[in-house]
């Protein structure tokens, strides 16, 4: 599923602190996801109507963020609202940055442009201890395989659950492109160091398997 057909999850909710923002790849499109001061996520193309630039290398501040490049500002509507070079220029309102709607649920943050797109649910969500995203260097279909072979539950088009180690595991399925998956790995209620220790271990391991099949083979044997 795409950012025009359903929610997508492009990262974990503790990996985006208030006034700070990182990029991300859905389908080859890059977006930025960042955080105003108010705590707010947003999620939107990833690149600065001026001359392009990444808007993930720039600085949030407050309900703004600025570009890197020459310092244009974009409020949370993605609307260009100052101009550095320009300070009193009444700014275009064509100048704005596509943007998606954005969502946090289950410790995630999802993103869409969909209008009428269902959020995956659990069954029970009493907490949520984000755990770490994981980039694997295969196919989706490949990794969704593998999460079969565990018992993968799928909860709609790009998340489910699978039990590892006598734990629920919550995972979010981002493809970045067609040979690199993203899975966002939360626990879906109160978990211990000892806990996520050892999931962090199983990651590695998912990881490892996925992309050098032979040397985990060979590991076994
Ligand atoms: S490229 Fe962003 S302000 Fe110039």
């Amino acid at each position: 599923m795409n950012l025009e057909s359903g929610w997508v999850p492009v990262a974990l909710s503790s990996s985006i602190e208030p006034g700070t923002s990182a990029g991300a790849v859905v389908e080859g499109s890059e977006v930025v996801v960042w955080r105003d001061n108010s705590g707010k996520t947003h999620v939107w193309e990833d690149r600065c109507p001026h001359r392009g630039m990444r808007l993930s290398f720039g600085f949030v501040r407050g309900d703004h963020i600025a570009c890197l490049y020459h310092g244009w500002q974009y409020d949370t509507a993605g609307q260009c609202r100052h101009i550095p070079a320009h300070p009193d220029l009444d700014v275009p309102a064509t100048i704005r940055v596509p943007t998606y709607r954005a969502e946090e649920k289950h410790g995630i943050i999802w993103a869409t442009s969909a209008a009428d797109a269902a959020m995956p649910e659990l069954a029970d969500a009493s907490g949520s201890t984000c755990l770490r995203s994981l980039n694997v260097d295969s196919p989706l279909q490949d990794v969704q395989a593998a999460l079969d072979r565990r018992g993968f539950t799928k909860l709609g088009e790009n998340a489910g659950t699978c039990t590892i180690n006598s734990t629920l595991l919550f995972i979010g399925l981002q493809v970045a492109n067609a040979q690199r998956t993203v899975l966002h790995m939360v626990v879906p209620a109160a978990a211990n160091a000892a806990m996520l220790k050892q999931l962090s271990r199983w990651a590695e391991d998912f990881r490892f398997a996925l992309e050098s099949p032979e040397l985990a083979a060979a590991e076994v044997a």
